[in-house]
């Protein structure tokens, strides 16, 4: 087959919904693409854990200790399937995570906003969380299988993740006026950058198109921040607080509510590094591929041992 006929079969199947295997033939800008997305997708995953990890030994009972620890491990797990799934597109881990290290790769600039009060474990789990199933819900139906499959374990764990920070919420809405003060302010700060990680408007995303037409997208970045402030919307009701919007309202005749505007300045300057933790993150994981480096010479170690082990016993 030649290129053309080629790219034609590649889009035949996509439109049948078959999907796009390792092995299978695609083109390098489909393969590009999912490396980044997919490596984007595991570096947020992990770097998530930094602002949640902060609050692990603060957590105000053994229970919410144990809840809060298994939410952070389940986000390490996300991050490793994601980066297996990487892998089959023919990159390495090593110059994945080097692309995050080296500012090359983004991950989700939600995480580098600071975590200030317990309130804000529960408003990450409800909102943050929240968000990401709006995301990751579409991309169970994404075209590249593993990326695809990936996707419908992490999801079952994030549900579990938007109840256990909407449980903390609801417990501190009917606690006393200091806790219900809390609850409000995490509310009021993380809002705004959860409506920012859908991304930039529909009419300046540049990937949309391509991606659209090969399903590694399948609804807009508008179409899931406007899901995400229906549903949200409407959850609030059950905590008694507000969303930091005046602009907000129920559009009868779209059928959707009606939101303010974001502050794109504030979103461009934390895509470009100067969020309030941009720095403090990659320092934080750099540190910790920098003390890992023991637990990777090692398993080298007793692999290459193994090998050897092996190779005397067949000779
Ligand atoms: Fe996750
Ligand atoms: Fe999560």
């Amino acid at each position: 087959m030649n290129l053309e006929q080629l790219e034609k079969a590649f889009q035949d199947k996509i439109d049948q919904e078959i999907k796009i295997e390792p092995k299978d033939w695609m083109p390098e800008a489909y393969r590009k693409t999912n490396i980044r997305q997919i490596s984007q997708h595991a570096h947020s995953e992990i770097v998530g854990m930094l602002p949640e990890g902060n609050w692990i030994s603060r957590a105000p009972s053994l229970k919410r200790k144990a809840i809060l620890l298994a939410k952070v491990q389940d986000e390490a797990g996300h991050g490793l399937y994601l980066y297996s799934a990487c892998e089959t597109l023919g990159i390495s881990r090593e110059e994945t995570i080097n692309d995050l290290h080296s500012g090359k790769a983004k991950y989700s600039s939600i995480f580098n906003y600071p975590t200030l009060t317990w309130a804000d474990m529960g408003a990450i789990g409800w909102l943050v969380d929240g968000a990401a199933i709006m995301n990751q819900v579409m991309l169970t139906r994404t075209s590249y299988g593993p990326y695809a499959r990936a996707m419908v374990r992490i999801c079952k764990e994030e549900s579990f993740h938007q109840r256990q920070g909407f449980e903390i919420l609801l417990t501190l809405s009917k606690g006393t006026a200091e806790q219900k003060a809390m609850c409000q302010d995490a509310i009021n700060r993380w809002w705004w950058p959860s409506l920012m990680m859908f991304g930039p408007k529909d009419t300046e995303s540049t990937n949309s198109d391509q991606s659209m037409k090969w399903k590694i997208k399948r609804k807009s970045n508008d179409e899931l921040r406007q899901n995400f402030v229906d549903m949200i919307a409407q959850q609030i009701k059950f905590l008694d607080m507000t969303l930091p919007d005046p602009n907000l309202k129920w559009n009868e005749e779209k059928g959707h509510y009606d939101f303010g505007e974001i502050n794109w300045e504030e979103f461009w300057n934390v895509v470009k590094g100067n969020g309030p933790c941009n720095k403090q993150r990659l320092e934080a994981r750099k540190k910790a591929w920098d003390e890992g480096a023991w637990v990777r010479e090692a398993a080298k170690a007793h692999a290459d041992k193994k090998a050897n082990l092996e190779k005397t016993k067949a000779a």
